[in-house]
């Protein structure tokens, strides 16, 4: 009676597996797989972890590696070697060169970018393109330039790297370039700051909103400073090329008055 039953169970199961598309048994022997060990060994793969030969990898903390690179830097060369050096931004990978300044270090104005484009990039020189050619543009209606011994400026960017595709800059890829823009500034020991475009807000007065922030001095890095629209946003946006002026002759009357 028992094994009657058993036969027509076991049919309909089998039955209903072919029903399912079950085309063939895979092994020769049945297995039980009711059958469970009693004691269940421990995967062997954990054991072999901990052993002498497993390296876990160690997350770097990137902004303190930058912040210990740029401290030990006594000179712009040295800091120069130091960003150069400095193996934790991606960017690096990417670009043909690091764009670390132009200009004269001991000028009274620094001006700090946001980060290289193409041009840059080739040049290994910060704002050499057509938003470069813009900025020379302003400063010499100002009787400023990077080249002019009698009215320098010096100018350098947040990222040393140019992203890719010219993307916006990353907020880690700030704040591990940031220490570097930090000794940069407090190397070159500039009088006041221009801080052009929202990513340089951004690395230096913490906040972006140019709109609102261009004109009005501030402090940044100990020092005054002053937003103002970044120059390929004035060749996008001609209009606003009458609050840029109202900028630069803020920025020429601070020289005169301190
Ligand atoms: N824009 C920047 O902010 N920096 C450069 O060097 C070039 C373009």
């Amino acid at each position: 009676m028992e094994s009657a039953n058993t036969y027509w169970a076991d049919r309909a199961l089998l039955e209903w597996q072919v029903e399912l598309g079950a085309t063939e048994a895979i092994c020769e022997a049945p297995i039980d797989r009711y059958d469970v060990p009693a004691v269940v060994e421990k995967p062997k793969a954990v054991a072999a972890q901990t052993g002498p030969s497993f390296v876990a990898p160690v997350k770097v903390d990137a902004v303190a590696v930058a912040e210990r690179a740029a401290a030990g830097a006594q000179t712009l060369d040295e800091l120069r070697a130091a960003v150069s050096a400095f193996e934790h931004c991606d960017l690096k990978k990417g670009a043909r060169s690091l764009v670390f300044s132009d200009g004269i270090p001991g000028a009274k104005v620094m001006i700090v970018g946001e980060a290289p484009g193409k041009e840059e990039d080739r040049a290994g020189k910060p704002f050499v393109g057509r938003a470069g050619q813009m900025l020379d543009k302003m400063l010499a209606a100002i009787g400023m330039g990077r080249d002019r011994a009698d009215a320098p400026v010096y100018i350098t960017n947040v990222l040393p790297w140019r992203p890719p595709q010219n993307r916006d800059p990353k907020p880690d890829e700030i704040a591990m370039m940031q220490p570097f823009l930090l000794r940069h500034i407090a190397l070159v020991k500039p009088e006041v700051l221009v801080v052009v475009g929202n990513w340089s807000c951004q690395a230096l007065l913490g906040k972006r909103g140019i709109t609102r922030l261009r004109g009005e001095w501030t402090q940044a890095a100990g020092l005054p400073a002053l937003p103002m629209f970044h120059p390929a946003y004035l060749l996008r946006s001609p209009e606003f090329k009458r609050e840029a002026w109202a900028d630069l002759l803020s920025l020429k009357a601070k020289l005169r008055d301190g």
